[in-house]
């Protein structure tokens, strides 16, 4: 069995999120120091204008278009594959024409793999949907980290067969994709944890030494599976199949991918709670808005100017950080940040840092989260686990 994806996947994973929220970002040049005396009004038009969230109102539209969407099946490449199609009549009555908005190919021969009948998948589509959508909309609740116990650690310890103490693992490491990690010599150390999470399927074998073999929960997003349902029971991931996979959904349609290869999963697909990925979304957010005006002097309402606010989004390895300081009572964190001559990924030729994120903005969460977590809005009432950092 080939344990890597092909390279143009590779990409496409790079690009994961980007036609729907990507964050793109110029640089600015450090002229000086932040000021340190941020005042009160500052600091409110930074959580006014985090808490917005501009792609708001197409997301709505999406997620509308999609639970009156119709289904369709059909074989296709001389019936090898089958294409299962979500489609809607758009336009108004001279120019109707039907639109595709979600499609995924599945080997034939896969099919006995689905067990989801395909009288269940739109049901179950718009069940999943709506749900996510609920949440997605509701009120953040300060809660929410305290919730990743019983939403995240709980399932993967019943699966693994044992009865979930309710008490966070003793020691996580999240390990990224930097080209850093090439000559570490951390990976004994990294096995050591009790629960080591790896971001969006970063090859494993032949970097052993230096990332570790152990992998305890696989964190992906959306895209990722998307491309998984080409292959026979959405195989793809490269940690094995009784690996646990959380999953953050960067679009609405790819419930469908969900739908059709949840149940061919062995191990627990859980996909993250939308209140969560708020919260991720708002401390970047205010993080880059409160660095583009302390750099720049300007008001954080022109931060739009060099943003694009509508697919602003923060990174995978910033949620993983985050998720396990929800689960975990100390976290290691392996393979995050660049060095000049270092590979971007440690497993891929790939040269340049794609500029998809506030990257900048992320490291100073991070050094706030070791040093003063009080100081970052929307974690009230959390007790930030100890924190480290290995380059
Ligand atoms: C996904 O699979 C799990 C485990 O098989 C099941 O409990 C859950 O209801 C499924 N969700 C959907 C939407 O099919
Ligand atoms: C940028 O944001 C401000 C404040 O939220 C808003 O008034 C303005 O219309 C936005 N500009 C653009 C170009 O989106």
């Amino acid at each position: 069995m080939k344990r890597s994806l092909p390279l143009p996947l590779l990409f496409l994973f790079l690009l994961a999120c980007l036609a729907f929220r990507s964050a793109l970002t110029r640089s600015f040049h450090y002229q000086s120091n932040p000021p340190r005396d941020r005042n009160i009004h500052l600091d409110a038009t930074l959580l006014s204008l985090s808490s917005h969230d501009p792609a708001d109102s197409s997301l709505r539209t999406d997620i509308s278009d999609l639970l009156q969407a119709s289904l369709e099946s059909f074989d296709t490449i001389g019936g090898k594959f089958r294409t299962i199609s979500l489609w809607r009549r758009i336009g108004s009555d001279d120019t109707v024409r039907p639109r595709s908005l979600a499609r995924i190919r599945l080997p034939v021969r896969a099919q006995t793999h689905y067990p989801p009948d395909r009288q269940l998948i739109l049901p179950l589509f718009r069940h999943s949907l709506v749900t996510w959508a609920r949440s997605h909309h509701a009120e953040l609740p300060y809660s929410i980290m305290s919730e990743l116990i019983q939403r995240i650690k709980r399932p993967i310890e019943i699966f693994n067969g044992r009865r979930d103490s309710g008490e966070p693992y003793g020691t996580c490491a999240v390990v990224g994709n930097s080209g850093i990690l090439l000559g570490s010599n951390h990976g004994e150390f990294i096995n050591s944890h009790q629960f080591v999470i790896r971001l969006n399927n970063a090859r494993v074998v032949g970097y052993e030494r230096d990332v570790g073999s152990k992998t305890s929960l696989s964190f992906v997003n959306s895209n990722i599976l998307h491309l998984c349902t080409r292959r026979v029971g959405c195989h793809c991931h490269p940690y094995g199949e009784n690996v646990p996979i959380a999953m953050y959904m960067c679009q609405p349609r790819h419930f469908l991918d969900y739908v059709v290869c949840n149940s061919s999963h062995k191990a627990p697909l859980l996909i993250t709670d939308p209140r969560f990925d708020n919260l991720c979304a708002q401390i970047t957010k205010y993080y880059s808005l409160k660095r583009f005006a302390d750099l720049t002097g300007l008001s954080p309402t022109r931060w739009n100017e060099t943003h694009d606010a509508t697919t602003f989004h923060y990174s995978s390895g910033f949620q993983a950080v985050m998720l396990a300081l929800g689960i975990c009572k100390r976290v290691s964190v392996f393979g995050f940040g660049k060095i000049k001559g270092a590979k971007h990924h440690y497993y891929t030729n790939q040269k340049a840092e794609l500029n998809l994120h506030d990257y900048e903005a992320e490291y100073m969460i991070y050094r706030d989260l070791i040093k003063q977590p009080e100081v970052i809005p929307f974690l009230s009432g959390f007790q930030v686990p100890p924190l480290v950092f290995y380059y």
